[in-house]
Protein backbone atom coordinates (compact mmCIF):
# COMPACT_ATOMS: atom_id res chain seq x y z
CA UNK A 1 0.00 0.00 0.00
CA UNK A 2 1.18 3.60 -0.60
CA UNK A 3 0.08 6.53 1.21
CA UNK A 4 -0.16 9.59 -0.82
CA UNK A 5 -1.80 13.37 -0.69
CA UNK A 6 -4.28 14.10 -2.29
CA UNK A 7 -3.94 15.96 -6.02
CA UNK A 8 -6.61 18.16 -5.52
CA UNK A 9 -7.00 21.03 -4.03
CA UNK A 10 -10.82 19.67 -3.33
CA UNK A 11 -12.73 16.69 -3.31
CA UNK A 12 -16.23 17.56 -3.90
CA UNK A 13 -18.85 14.33 -2.58
CA UNK A 14 -22.27 14.74 -3.75
CA UNK A 15 -24.64 11.73 -1.51
CA UNK A 16 -26.94 10.36 -4.36
CA UNK A 17 -28.20 7.32 -1.87
CA UNK A 18 -31.69 6.67 -3.63
CA UNK A 19 -34.51 4.64 -0.96
CA UNK A 20 -37.29 4.96 -3.98
CA UNK A 21 -39.06 7.16 -1.20
CA UNK A 22 -39.26 4.42 1.46
CA UNK A 23 -37.12 6.47 3.43
CA UNK A 24 -35.52 10.15 3.02
CA UNK A 25 -32.11 9.76 0.75
CA UNK A 26 -30.06 12.65 -0.27
CA UNK A 27 -31.50 11.90 -4.18
CA UNK A 28 -35.09 12.87 -3.54
CA UNK A 29 -33.93 16.34 -3.99
CA UNK A 30 -32.67 15.32 -6.95
CA UNK A 31 -28.47 14.95 -6.19
CA UNK A 32 -27.70 13.54 -9.23
CA UNK A 33 -28.80 16.35 -11.19
CA UNK A 34 -26.81 18.46 -8.48
CA UNK A 35 -23.51 16.19 -9.06
CA UNK A 36 -23.63 16.56 -12.84
CA UNK A 37 -24.59 19.83 -12.80
CA UNK A 38 -20.98 20.51 -10.60
CA UNK A 39 -19.08 18.73 -12.94
CA UNK A 40 -20.26 20.95 -15.56
CA UNK A 41 -19.62 24.23 -13.99
CA UNK A 42 -16.02 22.49 -12.50
CA UNK A 43 -14.98 21.91 -16.47
CA UNK A 44 -16.41 25.60 -17.29
CA UNK A 45 -14.59 27.15 -15.33
CA UNK A 46 -11.07 24.58 -16.18
CA UNK A 47 -10.41 23.35 -12.85
CA UNK A 48 -10.58 20.31 -14.09
CA UNK A 49 -7.95 18.16 -12.18
CA UNK A 50 -7.97 20.80 -9.36
CA UNK A 51 -11.73 20.10 -8.29
CA UNK A 52 -12.67 16.43 -8.34
CA UNK A 53 -16.62 15.64 -7.81
CA UNK A 54 -17.36 12.28 -6.80
CA UNK A 55 -20.80 10.45 -6.11
CA UNK A 56 -20.90 9.04 -2.40
CA UNK A 57 -23.03 6.76 -0.69
CA UNK A 58 -25.23 7.78 2.53
CA UNK A 59 -22.84 10.10 4.91
CA UNK A 60 -25.23 9.64 7.81
CA UNK A 61 -27.47 12.89 7.57
CA UNK A 62 -29.97 11.77 5.25
CA UNK A 63 -32.81 13.68 6.91
CA UNK A 64 -31.04 17.11 5.97
CA UNK A 65 -30.08 15.46 2.33
CA UNK A 66 -29.29 16.20 0.18
CA UNK A 67 -25.67 16.37 1.44
CA UNK A 68 -22.31 17.56 -0.45
CA UNK A 69 -19.30 17.76 1.61
CA UNK A 70 -16.03 19.55 0.28
CA UNK A 71 -12.42 18.02 1.63
CA UNK A 72 -10.29 18.47 3.07
CA UNK A 73 -11.69 22.04 3.94
CA UNK A 74 -14.90 20.18 5.72
CA UNK A 75 -17.37 22.52 4.11
CA UNK A 76 -20.73 20.61 4.25
CA UNK A 77 -23.96 21.63 2.45
CA UNK A 78 -26.95 20.46 3.65
CA UNK A 79 -30.89 20.47 1.73
CA UNK A 80 -28.90 21.25 -1.38
CA UNK A 81 -31.67 21.19 -4.23
CA UNK A 82 -30.15 21.82 -7.84
CA UNK A 83 -30.51 25.46 -7.78
CA UNK A 84 -28.26 25.89 -4.81
CA UNK A 85 -25.29 24.77 -7.36
CA UNK A 86 -24.42 28.29 -7.97
CA UNK A 87 -23.57 28.72 -4.16
CA UNK A 88 -21.90 25.71 -4.00
CA UNK A 89 -19.47 26.78 -7.42
CA UNK A 90 -19.22 30.27 -5.40
CA UNK A 91 -17.57 28.55 -2.26
CA UNK A 92 -15.32 26.45 -4.81
CA UNK A 93 -14.07 29.43 -6.26
CA UNK A 94 -13.18 30.76 -3.08
CA UNK A 95 -10.96 27.78 -2.48
CA UNK A 96 -9.57 28.65 -6.00
CA UNK A 97 -8.50 32.28 -5.51
S1 LIG B 1 -28.94 9.28 1.95
FE1 LIG B 1 -27.50 10.92 1.68
S2 LIG B 1 -26.65 11.12 3.65
FE2 LIG B 1 -27.93 9.36 3.85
Amino acid sequence: MDQNTSPYVAHVFVCTNDRGGVRKSCADNNSPLVKSELKAAINANGWKGKIRVSTSGCMGLCAKGSNVMIYPQKIWFSDVSPEDVGGIVAALESLMT
